[in-house]
């Protein structure tokens, strides 16, 4: 499988009243075509300003240092105005709030024909035609009345998959899709991954998606990044995570996911309440930390198609 992007060393943090905030410390990871790599991780972890950080779309208020290389290019030295080629057509993202993400001001058809004809090639029929064949695409019945309505006119649902015809219409090698189904409901939420899914066999991309949902993720990906307070803590393919995790906190996602499969109650404490400072970032909520564990925060290691960053399992 060939490497299509590359993120190494990001280091991502913001500056409020003359403070820096570390939000994402030394993220490495790749991404292959026809992939579907998947980040899950708690609120707050840094899932959106890993997928921001790669277009370079984070706040003012940011900074970066790293590197995000796609197609030989450093994205994160790129200027404004070379960032255009890539934003929305060599990497389509596709962002949490459908609505707020739509223009409501724009019918359909103008959001989508703004997604792959550039200004001064203006064919009208033809980009009709595409703008037909691209809803069809992602499964949206009458696609000649919905092309010719507003997004309030539509489901939360047909508004998502209007957001995915969107992030694909300029046919990108990496679609980056941040909670896309959240705020759906759960028939819709598989639809709209399957979607996503079927998109990645028919274009080759590579996709990433970022959600809170590790048994939807599982379903889906074929890896798995998992954050816990902005660092990649484990990463491994979609069966040695979920059969063998190394790291306490995937432990108890998974077994977070099985109580409430098997209708269990959940206790969720917080062990131990120390504020980690050089220390490992899941200290302060780890059954089993040692002393180490307080001292040092440990680095990823690896093993083949699996890394772990914990004290823990380098002892065992
Ligand atoms: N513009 C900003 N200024 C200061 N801090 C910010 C800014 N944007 C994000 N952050 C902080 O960065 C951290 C990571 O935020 P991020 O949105 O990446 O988390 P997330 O994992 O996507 O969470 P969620 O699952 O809630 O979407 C949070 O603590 C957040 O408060
Ligand atoms: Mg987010």
């Amino acid at each position: 499988m060939n490497k299509i992007l590359e993120v190494k060393n990001l280091e991502v943090g913001f500056i409020n009243n003359n403070t820096r905030s570390e939000v994402l410390k030394k993220i490495d990871f790749d991404l292959f075509e026809n992939e579907s790599l998947g980040i899950v991780g708690e609120s707050g972890s840094g899932k959106s300003t890993i997928a921001l950080s790669i277009l370079k779309l984070l706040a003012q208020n940011s900074y970066a240092k790293g590197r995000v290389n796609f197609e030989n290019v450093n994205l994160l030295a790129l200027k404004e105005k070379e960032l255009l080629s890539y934003r929305g057509k060599k990497i389509g993202m596709i962002f949490q709030d459908p609505l707020s993400s739509l223009n409501p001001t724009m019918k359909i058809f103008y959001q989508l024909k703004e997604a792959f004809v550039k200004e001064d090639k203006i064919n009208l029929e033809k980009a009709r035609l595409k703008a037909l064949s691209l809803l069809d695409l992602v499964g949206i019945k009458n696609p000649m009345v919905r092309l010719m309505q507003y997004p309030h006119e539509l489901s939360g649902g047909m508004r998502q998959r209007i957001l995915i015809a969107i992030a694909i219409a300029a046919s990108p090698k990496i679609i980056i899709a941040d909670e896309p189904t959240s705020s759906l409901d759960a028939t819709l939420q598989i639809q709209i991954a399957n979607l996503l899914l079927e998109v990645k066999k028919k274009t080759k991309a590579g996709i990433i998606f970022i959600s809170h949902d590790l048994a939807l993720v599982s379903a889906i990906c074929d890896r798995i990044l998992v954050m816990y307070k902005g660092k990649i803590v484990e990463q491994g393919g979609v069966k040695e995570l979920l059969t063998a995790p190394k790291h306490p906190y995937t432990q108890m996602l998974l077994n977070t996911i099985k109580a409430l499969e098997e209708e269990k109650p959940l206790f969720l404490e917080l062990k131990n309440h120390l504020e980690e400072k050089n220390g490992c970032p899941y200290l302060h909520r780890c059954i089993c930390a040692k002393d180490i564990c307080r001292e040092k925060s440990p680095s990823l290691k690896s093993t083949k198609n699996h890394s772990v960053a914990c004290h823990l399992t380098e002892e065992k």
